[in-house]
């Protein structure tokens, strides 16, 4: 439903997003995750043919964005980042403004909008000014105007911002209803979120895609607590048995290639362990040669530890 290769877009020679490639599939909900500044929005608007990309190749449906993009946008419904609301209409009034704006007429046009009033739970407060609305309805309104033309695609630039925990709650469960047949796209910063309603989760930073994975996938990546290498001279047995007692050890595998004359292990430690001083201290008070100790393997915690202190900061 989707295709996106080798998607790059500069703002004067900053880049916004950098060499991005990625799919989804019909009824695939994907999340977009990232920082502040990551290219989220950046690639959505892409996407939605509100900005040309630099280079590269974006599809929606098998039409391209840039020659096609009036068939694109026929297909695909945006919530943006910050919804484009009219205060001073009522919350039919103005899904009947969009529908009329999306070239809808007639019967047809008042059926679509009973319909999404109903799907958005908005019943209640149809005849509503939309500036008198809470926060949570107004969100459901912009998931209105986006569903209006009962797109294939919907694409969601950070949902839930700024929502309360219920609203957030009463909106993820939306979303998920919405999802269904649509291709969904949405962003958000929070990993929980995105493992929530993702069937796939992209992980961009800076401009570029980090990895495409399942939440699980990344759940389990990500929550694998520290391995570390160590490298060690004197009895293979007796150093693995002072390895073993090391506090938050939970595994050490032997890994000592056979023809040197030292012994190497793989010591994975459990989650919030940092083994590294506690094993030192245990090989050399045991009397054994320290040669080397070094963690592996810690990419993807050292990506998030990135995109978590650039979230705080923020
Ligand atoms: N119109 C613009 N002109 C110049 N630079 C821009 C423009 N829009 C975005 N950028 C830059 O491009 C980069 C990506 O921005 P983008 O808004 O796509 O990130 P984002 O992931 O949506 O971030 P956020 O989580 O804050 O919404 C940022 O460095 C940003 O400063
Ligand atoms: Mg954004």
């Amino acid at each position: 439903m989707i295709e996106v290769q080798h998607l790059t877009k500069y703002y004067g020679r900053h880049p916004g997003i950098l060499d991005v490639s990625f799919g989804a599939e019909k009824g695939e909900i994907l999340g977009f995750l990232g920082p502040n500044g990551a290219g989220k929005t950046t690639a959505m608007r892409i996407l939605t043919c509100y900005l040309p990309p630099s280079s590269g190749m974006a599809k929606v449906a098998g039409y391209d964005v840039l020659d096609q993009s009036l068939e694109v946008r026929r297909r695909i419904g945006y919530l943006p980042e910050n919804v484009p609301l009219y205060h001073d209409l009522s919350v039919s009034g103005y899904l009947g403004f969009v529908a009329r704006l999306k070239g809808m007429q007639g019967r047809s046009r008042r059926a679509r909008i009973e319909k999404v009033v109903e799907e958005c739970g908005l019943a209640e407060v149809r005849n509503r000014i939309i500036g008198k609305l809470s926060k949570g309805y107004r969100q459901r309104v912009g998931l209105a105007q986006a569903l209006v033309n009962d797109p294939d695609v919907l694409i969601l630039d950070e949902p839930t911002v700024g929502l309360d925990p219920r609203q957030i709650i009463e909106i993820r469960e939306l979303i998920r209803n919405l999802a269904g047949r649509r291709t969904v796209i949405l962003s958000t910063h929070i990993l929980p979120e995105a493992s929530l309603l993702c069937n796939r989760v992209i992980i961009i930073n800076k401009g570029k895609l980090v990895t495409v994975d399942t939440p699980d996938n990344l759940k389990n990546r990500l929550q694998r607590g520290m391995t570390v290498e160590i490298t060690v001279r004197g009895d293979r047995e007796a150093i693995r048995g002072v390895l073993e007692t090391v506090t938050g050890v939970s595994s050490v595998t032997d890994t000592s290639a056979p023809s040197a004359g030292t012994c190497a292990f793989r010591v994975e430690a459990r989650e919030g362990f940092d083994v590294r001083e506690p094993a030192a201290q245990a090989v050399v008070t045991n009397g054994f040669g320290l040669l080397e100790l070094a963690p592996v393997d810690m990419s993807l915690e050292d990506i998030f530890v990135e995109l978590v202190t650039q979230e705080d900061i923020n």
